[in-house]
């Protein structure tokens, strides 16, 4: 517990260990079945950000079941439950409350070897990052709730973060992969802020590679972003250097908050090539090399 990270690890023996997380949270979409199917893959995301195998899990629910129709949770359940399906992962139980508001998310509990425990801070020197999804999801939930997102946009954003992060931590395993985190509520500069934040290493991101959804600028240049942006970039601002040239909806879509975000994966620089085309091949979104590790400025995020 010294070190917070994606998910709480217990050896059992030389070569198992479990791997623990828990998550849950209100709606981000209005399909119920689609938002069960978020939960699950954002639940589960933590497991494969450590390098683990998520095998059974149990349902969290909190339902105001005096304003809402059961149906709705039904849904919501059977979208977890097809999403814990494609992930090879059993249901075991679960607990339900009455709230006022709807919350469903899963505790999890995965298989990894000790030895091959992937923290958010062991990073080295000259390691290459990798991005598995596009950003923006925060900005798009945004346009969603006031009414202004197509249903076209709608779609693709509720399939990427239903996506599992399973096929992108397979991969990476088969490759010198020195760390991992997922991106979720601290976006993609608060993440990469928790993994060098005083240490003896820096970042350098290279801005106009990183996967953006186009509809997201549009977006944030409208003001349509999330509150949780402006905190992420409050807390972190101090460890970051932009370049003055770059504009600040972009930098606004580095701090949006992401549900259900892709893996940044820190790789050795001479497998990098390799790994990126291989993910490449296998994942349904826009993959790409965003920045790499640097023994200067420490504790610094250089975007440029
Ligand atoms: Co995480
Ligand atoms: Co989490
Ligand atoms: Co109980």
């Amino acid at each position: 517990m010294e070190k917070a990270d994606d998910a709480g690890v217990y050896k059992v023996t030389d070569d198992l260990a479990l791997v623990q997380t828990v998550d849950f949270f209100t709606p981000i979409v209005n399909d119920p079945y689609w938002f069960g199917q978020i939960a699950v893959a954002n639940a589960l995301s933590d497991i494969y950000a450590m390098g683990g195998v998520p095998k059974t899990a149990m349902n969290l629910v909190a339902f105001p079941a005096k304003e809402m129709d059961l149906r709705v949770l039904r849904l919501i359940l059977q979208g977890g439950i097809d999403k814990m399906r494609e992930a090879e992962v059993v249901l075991v139980g679960g607990h339900s409350v009455e709230d006022r508001e709807l919350k469903y998310g899963l505790a999890v509990t995965g298989f990894i070897h000790p030895q091959r425990v992937l923290t958010k801070r062991s990073l080295l020197v000259s390691d290459q990052l990798l991005l598995t999804k596009p950003l923006g999801t925060g900005i798009i939930n945004t346009a969603i709730k006031a009414g202004l997102a197509t249903d076209k946009i709608v779609e693709y954003v509720t399939q990427l973060m239903a996506t599992l992060n399973r096929q992108a931590a397979e991969i990476m395993q088969i490759y010198p992969v020195h760390a991992c985190t997922d991106i979720t509520g601290f976006g993609l500069l608060g993440h990469m802020a928790e993994m060098i934040a005083n240490s003896e290493i820096g970042i350098e991101i290279f801005a106009e590679r990183i996967p953006i959804i186009p509809e997201s600028i549009e977006f944030a240049a409208m003001g349509l972003v999330p509150g949780g942006a402006y905190k992420n970039r409050e807390f972190r601002e101090n460890m970051i250097d932009f370049d003055p040239a770059m504009d600040k909806v972009f930098s606004d879509i580095l701090f949006d908050p992401q549900t259900s975000g892709g893996l940044l994966i820190a790789v050795a620089k001479e497998a990098a090539p390799y790994l990126l085309e291989k993910l490449r091949e296998k994942l349904d979104y826009p993959v790409q090399l965003i920045g790499q590790v640097v023994a200067e400025p420490k504790g610094k995020i250089i975007v440029h």
